[in-house]
């Protein structure tokens, strides 16, 4: 059962002090192979903490998607200064996204696997990667449960290096980043 998605209203904690110490977007999407004249994808932007980072990264030319199911959350990014590169890509269901298939170098699923079906959303993920491209998803770690989706609704990296797997994906990393959260990479063969 996917767990609940995550309401707009909230977008305020994905900003936190704390989450920016832990986990800063610029030099995580460094470290996990982001570069310069990539096309990006960021499935579930929410406030945009990736994906503005990510545009910049990737710089002028070069088309960093933000999907996201909610409209709402859509125009709080739209709100922001954001880089020029920047397009908003409203998914209704969240399954499907207006995006060219095998166009785009490097996507990111932070904190959105365990809010769907994860196979169903991989698989759209995978139609979207171009040969080659990196799947950097982070997610809730499930030992530890200070903050964030009740333990039920989370997903192990265990588990995700098996869907990856599943989903024709290949893991080329998998670690704990910091007490809340993990990383898990995977490359599309
Ligand atoms: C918990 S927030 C994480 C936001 C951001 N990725 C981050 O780490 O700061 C999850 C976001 O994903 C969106 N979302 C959940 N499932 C989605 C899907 N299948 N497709 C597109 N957006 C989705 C929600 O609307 C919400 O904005």
């Amino acid at each position: 059962m996917p767990g609940h998605r995550f309401e707009a209203k909230h977008h305020k904690r994905l900003e936190s002090a704390y989450r920016r110490r832990i986990l800063p977007p610029t030099s995580t999407l460094k470290r996990f192979g982001l570069k310069k004249g990539m096309n990006v994808a960021d499935i579930g932007a929410g406030s945009g903490y990736f994906l503005i980072p990510a545009a910049r990264i990737a710089g002028p030319g070069t088309s960093a998607f933000g999907v996201d199911a909610s409209d709402e959350i859509l125009r709080i990014i739209d709100k922001k200064r954001h880089p020029s590169n920047v397009k908003l890509v409203h998914s209704r269901d969240g399954y499907s996204f207006k995006i060219e298939s095998g166009t785009v170098d490097y996507v990111i699923a932070s904190a959105v696997l365990h809010e769907n079906h994860p196979v169903r959303l991989l698989r759209e993920i995978r139609r979207i990667m171009k040969r080659g491209a990196t799947l950097l998803i982070i997610d809730w770690r499930k030992d530890s449960l200070r903050a964030g989706p009740p333990a039920e609704e989370r997903l192990s990296a265990d588990e995700v290096r098996g869907i990856c797997r599943q989903s024709k994906l290949k893991v080329t990393k998998s670690e704990n980043l910091n007490p809340r959260y993990y990383a898990v990479v995977a490359r599309k063969a």
